[in-house]
């Protein structure tokens, strides 16, 4: 979550104007309203390529993901999954029967040159998650040529690409894709707040009818009441704004992040996934293990995550994964402060 949206959810003023029509079962690909605002700012702000007959909205990415399973993969399949990964993601796909074959990410994401044939191929492309690497375009249209020559698809979790600092903006790998091979997921968690619990995925025309039944059949539909405020908050500007101001908060605390980091910890740690999203890895140089440093920095009072966690494989070193959006400047500063004092 990055930074709260004032004057966003006026459901309870949704709900008084509703009419009874608006109260009965809505349609399980979502509401037109909200569908159509989402097209819109998507092909604005992430080159993505679609209409609003492609987007099916959700409870979330966590349900795009078991949609996904339902419609496109049978027991046994192979979906390759970047290592370190989300384990929410990793666990719905497991969940299905997957086999999950991992590939491992270097300071520029998965390399696609090394992938074996699968079904699918799930990736963060605009920022891994946790390492935050940025997936080269170069690898981006090798990918999309190896899930031609697999008949796989990519699933292109792009779970923070709003938030980004430096340079050119990465576009989403679905507007690079000719053949219809991507699965583009969205979610407002990072955006709005995660008990929102509303996401979308942009899937090829012909998989619309099939990914509108599983939405069906799993739970009828998204709540009408919450998608329509959303698609007024979206298509007023007013979400814009929110993002262009959570943006310059952010990069404000992301600024005073690496400088205190640059200041306190210096060599002895080096720093990933700057460039883009709500959170940096922090790779300590030392001999300590993560679980030691995890423990020492809680004792002094600073709540940090290991990075093994997302591991399938075992980590090749100690790892931990710094969020910011949530902490205001001295926070961060006192934070890392007291982390020197154990790493
Ligand atoms: C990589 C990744 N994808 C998606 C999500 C968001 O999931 P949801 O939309 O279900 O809240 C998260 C949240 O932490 C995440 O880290």
């Amino acid at each position: 979550m990055a930074v709260l949206p004032s004057g966003i959810f006026h459901t309870r003023r949704g709900a008084r104007r509703a009419s009874a029509r608006d109260l009965d079962y809505g349609p399980p690909e979502g509401a037109p309203s909200l569908r159509e605002a989402i097209a819109d700012y998507l092909h604005r702000a992430r080159a993505v390529v679609c209409d609003a007959a492609r987007v099916v909205i959700v409870n979330g990415s966590q349900q795009t993901l078991d949609l996904t399973a339902r419609v496109l993969l049978d027991r046994g399949d192979r979906v390759i999954v970047e290592d370190p990964q989300y384990q929410g993601a990793r666990e719905v796909l497991r969940a299905a029967g997957a086999r999950l074959q991992t590939a491992t990410v270097d300071r520029e994401g998965i390399d696609p040159a090394k992938l074996p044939k699968a079904r699918a191929a799930l990736v963060t492309p605009s920022h891994q998650f946790p390492t935050g690497a940025i997936l080269p375009l170069a690898r981006r249209l090798a990918l999309l040529q190896w899930a031609k020559r697999s008949r796989a698809v990519v699933i292109e979790d792009d779970y923070d690409g709003e938030f980004h600092y430096e340079g050119q903006p990465v576009e989403s790998m679905q507007g690079l894709d000719t053949e219809g091979r991507v699965i583009y997921i969205g979610t407002f968690s990072r955006t709005v707040f995660p008990a929102l619990r509303i996401g979308y995925l942009v899937v090829p025309k012909a998989l619309v009818d099939p990914f509108t039944g599983a939405k069906w059949l799993c739970d009828r539909h998204t709540p009408t009441l919450e998608q329509e405020t959303l698609a007024e908050f979206i298509v007023s500007g007013a979400y814009e704004r929110h993002l262009r101001r959570a943006r310059r908060k952010n990069a404000v605390r992301r600024r005073a992040l690496l400088e205190a980091i640059r200041d306190h910890l210096g060599d002895r740690v080096e720093v990933t996934g700057e460039g883009s999203g709500a959170h940096v890895a922090l790779w300590p140089r030392g001999r300590i293990s993560e679980e030691t440093l995890v423990t020492r920095a809680a004792e002094c009072g600073v709540a940090i995550t290991g990075i093994s966690q997302y591991f399938l494989r075992a980590n090749p070193r100690p790892g931990l994964l710094l969020g910011y959006a949530r902490l205001c400047e001295s926070q961060i500063r006192e934070g890392i402060m007291r982390l020197a004092a154990v790493v």
